[in-house]
């Protein structure tokens, strides 16, 4: 949606995956500190988003209530709070009748919610998919209504309400939100909930390798303004290893995903924050091309994404789905890049130039990522000897 935001995938973090509904502003205000402190905030991430639970009811006049227990300062001097660090805050919903939570939805109140929440100073919202039927379950298993229609009046009461938010659509992939939601929000889910597992079969919770192989179908649907979402990550919940949460951040990364940290901020490992701060990989996401890599290559358990870059360059990720450390490699002239004398391969992983190299190759661990950044070289930025073979026969070094 051309409405001036997310030019490129949004950056922040969300409550849900780690504090479900333990919400509170004290919570809020301490995800804003450690945004900074951590230097999250430095390395792009801007987005704290409050997600469901943080409301309770309706007044007299249908105006939406923030859980006063909870939020005793309210949601005008919460934004104003996490604006005063120089970061943006967003909120959840529903387009139905209710949130997932059995708090009150939006349904019936898109325009009087959109102004409220811009009211507020909100910049960002989440809307949910629960309690579409009035009358029907949860995750909805009666008749639904037309999702690109009531997404589409939520986006035209938000654009009414005069302020700029990010409209993030929350249905879970259903009725192929990547055919309207270019022109409905600047996000969409490809499928079901994330969970901090690598794989969970065709459960609606998706483990990492379940929502890369979903949201891998849909890269044509991606650009600026408009982004493909397999959901929040899981980097730093613990219940997965360092070496798949490398490959969550790496492939979301390629996949020019949003990159929503859903882990506790505030209290974070060594190993979590060199994941979630490797400004080579944000780099990769963030690309101002904002086209969506995808799988190029699929060799069983071996497989090579590729991203194309602004400048020219290609982000190449080996992902290993086995259970033992393979060796996975390409020729640099397979992954799209002109022939050329030599290439220039960078481990966005290491943070080190492999040098000139012809093939790019890597030991990749069970469940792992390598990531490489390669660009042609020219004759100017090759080493005066090379130790590989050149790339095109008809090259004479
Ligand atoms: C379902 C969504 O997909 C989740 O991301 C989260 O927002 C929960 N609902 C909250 O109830």
């Amino acid at each position: 949606l051309d409405n001036g935001l997310a030019e490129t995938p949004p950056m922040g973090w969300n409550s849900w995956n780690r504090f479900g509904c333990n919400v509170s502003e004290t919570l809020i205000k301490q995800m804003a500190d450690a945004m900074v402190s951590s230097g999250m905030k430095d390395a792009g991430y801007q987005y704290v988003n409050l997600d469901d639970c943080w409301q309770t009811s309706r007044d007299a006049s249908g105006k939406i209530v923030a859980d006063p227990a909870r939020f005793p300062s309210g949601m005008k001097a919460l934004a104003d709070y996490v604006h005063s660090k120089g970061l943006k805050l967003g909120l959840y919903t529903d387009v139905g009748f209710k949130t997932c939570a059995g708090r009150p939805g939006s349904r019936g109140y898109y325009e009087l919610d959109a102004q409220t929440y811009a009211d507020w100073g909100i910049d960002y919202v989440k809307v949910d998919w629960c309690y579409v039927d009035p009358n029907g379950s949860i995750l909805n298993t009666g008749p639904k209504p037309d999702a690109a229609t009531w997404y589409g009046e939520f986006r035209d009461a938000l654009a009414k309400s005069g302020r700029n938010i990010v409209f993030s659509i929350c249905n879970w992939g259903e009725q192929s939100p990547w055919e309207w939601g270019p022109r409905t929000g600047n996000l969409w889910r490809t499928g079901g909930d994330i969970t901090d597992k690598w794989d969970t079969g065709t459960n609606w919770f998706k483990g990492i390798i379940n929502a890369i192989d979903e949201n891998n179908k849909y890269a044509s649907s991606a650009g600026p303004h408009g982004w493909n979402d397999p959901d929040m990550l899981e980097v730093g919940n613990g219940g997965s290893t360092t070496d798949e949460y490398r490959t969550q951040f790496g492939i979301w990364s390629i996949m020019a995903a949003p990159l929503i940290a859903g882990n506790d901020i505030a209290n974070m490992s060594p190993e979590t924050k060199a994941i979630l701060l490797n400004k080579e990989i944000i780099a990769v996401d963030q690309d101002r091309l904002g086209v969506q890599g995808t799988k190029v290559i699929d060799n069983g358990d071996s497989e090579i994404f590729v991203k194309p870059l602004a400048n020219g360059d290609k982000a190449v990720a080996l992902l290993n789905r086995g259970a033992q450390t393979t060796k996975i490699s390409v020729a640099a002239k397979d992954v799209g890049l002109p022939v050329s004398e030599g290439y220039l391969v960078r481990d966005l992983w290491e943070h080190q130039s492999k040098g000139s190299l012809g093939t790019i190759s890597a030991d990749v661990p069970s469940h792992g990522t390598a990531m490489f950044r390669v660009s042609a070289a020219a004759l100017a930025d090759l080493p005066a000897s090379l130790d590989i073979a050149p790339a095109a026969s008809n090259v004479n070094l």
